[in-house]
């Protein structure tokens, strides 16, 4: 087992890291208040490599491995939760499903645009009537001539308001209900009609929006994988992606605790530092603890990610778990500066409510058990068979 970075993860890290110092952090308490996205960060990033860090370069990518673009989101989200998804959903659930399941013309068509930052994506596969049961989704794809007319209305759609390129999951004439049903097409953002951009509890740097397509026409070049088979793409994606929002929840986790454990040293109160006191000192501790093990399952899922292996089981335990992480110890650092932690004078008040979303998007806490639930006891179940089987030879 090796659990250092490479060299060129560790100036990933550090590139981002100094990045989100200088260019995000110092604008989040401003763009958390405005609601304003900062479309020109994207820009920037774009530039440094950081839209598609784990991209092939011969795709207009950095060619670094999954690991990095983690360790990316995790300083990205440090600085601002809002950035941290935006890059997340344009790059796991929208970029990584094209090189993956994409045609090479696909790929040369829409990945180079989405790498560079030039384009954002989004991710279009829940609707009013479909969150948690994303299978029984009724958008749909009617037959015309050799393409399909794609009609329907999409909801909390992140990017929705700014993205270019929209993976749009959508119903066949004729399909069955359920799961098997469901096919994935690219659409262009001139193809997509925003109808409400959402007021969130946090995130407020990030878009999240409602929107209509009214039978755009896409061609078979539009469609990504098999037709029927847009389900597996959007439950590929999500297994990446559930590592990623893994680590955003382990940035805002790390940012709320860094700033809990400054106070702590500086504040004085019945004639010592508040850091002196067992109640505080535990505080801290358990954070660190607790951020610490929500890193490593995180990265133990994107390093079995980037060998290739299964990891659906593994993303699932990360995002539960550092999610989890995010949403307590958020409060557990509000708690540590007492009044002043609620005020907006510090962060932290952002980071809490930040955090919570991420128990909620791509699969909720709930979903994360029903994965991991379904894969233990499957493999309990191979193990009960195994014990049962006769001896060989
Ligand atoms: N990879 C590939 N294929 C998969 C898969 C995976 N991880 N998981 C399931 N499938 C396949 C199955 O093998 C099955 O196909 P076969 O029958 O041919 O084997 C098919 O998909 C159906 O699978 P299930 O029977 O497991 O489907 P289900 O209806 O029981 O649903 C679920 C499973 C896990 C509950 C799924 O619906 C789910 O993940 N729900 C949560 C939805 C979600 O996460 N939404 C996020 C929205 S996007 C977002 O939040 C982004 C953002 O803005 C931040």
């Amino acid at each position: 087992m090796e659990f250092s970075l490479t060299t060129e993860q560790r100036e990933i890290q550090m590139l981002a890291r100094d990045f989100a110092e200088r260019e995000i952090a110092p604008h989040a308490a401003a763009w958390d208040r405005d609601h304003a996205f900062p479309q020109a960060v994207f820009s920037k990033l774009g530039e440094l490599g950081l839209m598609g860090v784990c991209v092939p370069e011969e795709l207009g990518g950095a060619g670094a491995d999954f690991l990095s673009y983690i360790l990316v989101l995790e300083e990205l989200s440090r600085a601002d939760a809002g950035v941290g998804v935006t890059v997340a959903v344009h790059t796991s659930a929208v970029t990584l499903p094209i090189v993956g399941f994409g045609t090479p013309a696909q790929r040369e068509r829409f990945v180079p645009e989405l790498a560079a930052g030039d384009t954002l994506g989004a991710f279009a596969l829940t609707e009013s009537e479909s969150g948690s049961d994303a299978g029984s989704l009724r958008s749909s794809a009617t037959r015309d001539g050799d393409g399909w007319r794609i009609t329907g209305s999409k909801q909390w759609i992140t990017n929705g308001s700014h993205a270019g390129t929209f993976l749009v999951f959508a119903r066949m004439d004729g399909a069955v209900d359920g799961p098997h049903g469901v096919s994935a097409f690219l659409l262009d953002g001139s193809d997509v009609e925003v109808t409400r951009e959402e007021e969130k509890l946090g995130l407020n740097s990030s878009s999240t929006a409602d929107i209509r397509i009214s039978g755009a026409f896409v061609g078979r070049d539009r469609m990504l994988h098999e037709a029927h088979r847009g389900f597996a793409v959007a439950m590929a994606a999500l297994d990446g992606g559930r590592i990623g929002i893994a680590a955003q929840a382990v940035g805002i986790a790390q940012a709320a605790y860094d700033v809990a454990r400054r106070y702590a040293v500086e504040r004085h109160q019945f004639g010592s530092r508040i850091a002196d006191f067992q109640a505080i000192q535990f505080k801290l501790a358990d954070m660190a603890t607790e951020i610490d093990a929500a890193r490593l399952l995180t990265h133990r899922a994107a390093w079995l990610k980037q060998q290739g292996h299964p990891h659906t089981l593994e993303g699932a335990q990360a995002k539960l778990f550092a999610s989890a992480v995010a949403r307590r110890q958020t409060g557990e650092a509000i708690q540590v500066l007492g009044g002043y932690g609620y005020t907006k004078e510090f962060p932290l008040e952002r980071y809490y409510r930040d955090a919570k979303v991420t128990e909620i998007y791509e699969g909720t806490s709930e979903i994360q058990r029903i994965v991991i639930a379904r894969h233990i006891l499957a493999r309990q179940d191979d193990r009960a068979a195994t014990a049962t089987a006769p001896p060989s030879g």
